[in-house]
């Protein structure tokens, strides 16, 4: 499933597999912690998991979720220092755990599996760099607007056109953007008086996503 490994051919494949072990977790469970050190890269077979830094005030924010066919544990794996963010299970998750001495002979080897690392880590760096230009530049109605479309799927247009609904909690959407739980209810609780969107029975529903569009380009 993952466009880091369909890359190699069977032979190298099999030498990987050779090498790697599943491993279980199940939902909540911490699997890196920022700081100890990593001696092995995790590719997801099935599950979502949470990748996490926390603020110097002790404030969790997420950096990004992750999915079956997506890898992580590259970083402390490729340069052998310490983990750098932590990563917990938010579902129950199969992982395929390769170690570091296997994985740099491989590579070693067949060096389109390090092209794919890069290209890998230049995304990871590309999408830190949007977030944090979003962080430093864009108030807290904008990041939440574009968070809520990022979420969501713009629906078909058709004659009903379904409205998108949303299951995460307020405090999972403030840990997203980096802010609090207060303040995005606040904002929340004002689109819902001016109709943008609706809270309703534990969901998020986006009732104007043409005036989220304009709020998240900052007008
Ligand atoms: P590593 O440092 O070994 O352990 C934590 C992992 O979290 C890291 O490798 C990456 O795989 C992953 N990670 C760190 N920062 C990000 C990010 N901004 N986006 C996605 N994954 C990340």
């Amino acid at each position: 499933k993952s466009f880091i490994f369909d890359a190699l051919d069977d032979q190298a494949r099999q030498e990987l597999a050779n090498f790697s072990y599943v491993k279980r977790y199940a939902a909540g469970d911490k699997i890196f912690t920022m700081g100890e050190p990593g001696q092995s890269m995790m590719a997801i077979a099935e599950g979502t998991v949470r990748v996490t830094m926390f603020t110097p005030s002790d404030r969790e924010v997420t950096l990004n979720d992750l999915q079956a066919g997506d890898v992580f544990g590259e970083i402390a794996m490729l340069d052998g220092q310490e983990r750098s963010a932590n990563v917990k299970a938010l579902t129950n998750c199969t992982l395929v755990v390769l170690e570091r001495r296997a994985l740099l002979d491989v590579l070693q080897r067949n060096p389109i599996l390090s092209v794919r690392l890069i290209e890998l880590l230049c995304q990871r760096v590309r999408r830190s760099d949007e977030r944090m230009i979003e962080i430093a530049f864009l108030d807290l109605p904008a990041r939440l607007a574009k968070l809520l479309l990022r979420l969501t799927v713009a629906p078909p247009a058709s004659e009903e056109k379904p409205l998108a609904k949303l299951s995460q909690s307020q405090s999972e959407l403030a840990s997203m953007i980096g802010n609090t739980r207060e303040n995005v209810n606040r904002c929340l609780r004002k689109w819902q008086k001016a109709e943008l969107i609706n809270l309703q029975d534990g969901w998020l529903i986006i009732r104007d996503r043409d005036r989220l569009e304009a709020l998240a380009h900052g007008e």
